[in-house]
């Protein structure tokens, strides 16, 4: 019998008190606090892990939040056309900074942003875009938008991000860009993709709407391609309800989005090409600017913790947490992800599982349902006059075949995962309760069938 297969119960029974500690210091997993995990599951009426329900609050406000919003709305600059000094573009030159990029276009939200760098690419109907499945639908909708096809490739179970070499498979005469997504908040395998678009000549955006402040090889995800874009949707860890924004150090290719993202007019006053009205408010602007200063601490904090709670998790065979690949140096912590390994916790299903973690009194998602491969929009398009009169019925047939991912289905099977943005600035001691918890349910496995 493996170490792991044995019930931390059975190691008790099986040690005697004198050498429990030598024991648990040398062949126990490092995880569990044994009183905490032994007993009976709070599912089964025994006592919780955590009775204080409450995390830190999400989204973060203080003061200074609010004294610069309400310093906005007083000084009648609501617009970032009224000035140039305005928060938009202080924002603007400030998030740049703190990126290590040369510019940056705020717009109205993540889904903005991307949509705003394919249309800055030339990238329009009839070409192609190659992204993932498992990923919020505004990934899509900004290739959608620019009635471009989304061609999406599967993933590396482990990672829950693009397989590279699925990528690679992909690509056709149409494909002009790849749009790898950093699913967590953590890196995607950047290295292998920006080799891949190299080789084949094609456009990199980066969709980084939920890596805030994450490295990889020395560079912050966003600034590594062309462009890299940012959402700072609510639950984002840098948030103010709806926002989005581009970085890059081509200034060119920056101009082409401040004219795209401004309905086409240009900096310089001209109305030049297609383009939505995507710009940001100098609300929106107010909220992120009063938290950028304490943001890379808030960062260090979740970085921390995680490293805390997946030292916790260790030897649990039935919890893996997500892959890193090299050059992996930190991550935001938006969502601290793991996959649920349902063989080693006696084929006891996920749903009855995260039931019992959370009697325990922590919250896990399975997070996304179904991948977009498997979303009605696939089939509303090959049915649409615009993409009909632009790819061949050949190709939309072989669209349509072709959208299997097989290892994301798996991903969305065993997600389980903290939203992370909150628990993650808590305490040390809240991470040994989101263990314990997992913990208790994985030692008391049996109980639960
Ligand atoms: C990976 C990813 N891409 C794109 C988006 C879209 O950003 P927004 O919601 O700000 O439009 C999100 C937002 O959740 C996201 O998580």
């Amino acid at each position: 019998m493996k170490e792991h297969d044995l019930t931390r119960r059975q190691f008790i029974a099986t040690a005697s008190a004198s050498s429990l500690a030598a024991v648990a210091s040398t062949t126990l997993p490092a995880y569990a606090d044994v009183t905490r995990t032994a007993g009976k599951l709070a599912i089964l009426g025994g006592e919780p892990v955590r009775k204080n329900k409450s995390w830190p609050p999400w989204p973060y406000v203080d003061d200074q939040i609010v004294d610069a919003v309400v310093k906005t709305t007083k000084s009648g600059i609501w617009c970032r056309i009224q000035s140039a000094s305005g928060t938009v573009p202080t924002f603007e030159k400030e998030f740049a900074k703190l990126m290590g990029a040369k510019f940056c276009v705020a717009t109205g939200s993540g889904t903005q942003a991307l949509h705003t760098c394919v249309e800055a690419l030339g990238i329009s109907a009839g070409d192609e875009v190659i992204t993932s499945p498992y990923t919020d639908p505004g990934t899509i909708a900004a290739i959608l938008s620019a009635r471009a096809l989304p061609v999406l490739a599967d993933l590396d179970p482990a990672s829950y991000q693009l397989d590279a070499a699925d990528v690679e498979k992909r690509i056709t005469e149409n494909t002009r860009a790849i749009m790898p997504v950093h699913m967590m908040g953590q890196p995607c395998h950047l290295e292998r993709i920006m080799a891949i678009a190299k080789q084949r000549n094609l456009a990199v955006i980066e969709d980084a709407a939920q890596a805030h402040l994450s490295e990889y090889q020395g560079k912050k995800l966003g600034t590594i391609a062309p462009l890299g874009c940012f959402s700072f949707q609510s639950s984002k860890t840098i948030a103010c309800g709806e926002g989005g924004a581009i970085i890059g150090n081509d200034e060119e290719l920056m101009d082409k989005c401040y004219t795209v993202h401004n309905h086409g007019t240009s900096r310089r006053g001209r109305t030049e090409v297609i383009g939505p009205k995507y710009r940001m408010n100098e609300f929106e602007a107010a909220v992120l600017l009063a938290q950028l200063a304490g943001a890379q601490e808030r960062f260090r904090r979740r970085n921390e913790n995680a490293a805390h709670l997946t030292s916790r998790l260790k030897g649990c065979p039935g919890i893996v947490p997500q892959k890193l690949y090299e050059g992996t140096a930190s991550g935001s912590f938006y969502l601290y992800a793991m996959s649920y390994k349902k063989e080693h916790f006696n084929n006891v299903d996920r749903s009855r599982f995260l039931k019992a973690v959370e009697a325990e009194g922590v919250s896990l998602s399975p997070y996304i349902e179904r991948g977009l491969h498997r979303e009605p929009w696939v089939d509303h398009i090959v049915k649409t006059t615009a993409y009909q009169k632009t790819f061949s019925a050949r190709r939309l047939q072989q669209f349509r075949e072709q959208m299997s991912c097989p290892n994301c289905d798996r991903v969305c099977e065993e997600m389980a995962m903290i939203w992370a943005s909150g628990p993650l600035l808590g305490t040390r001691a809240d991470m040994d309760d989101i263990a314990a918890a997992i913990l208790k349910v994985y030692e008391n496995r049996d109980k639960l069938g």
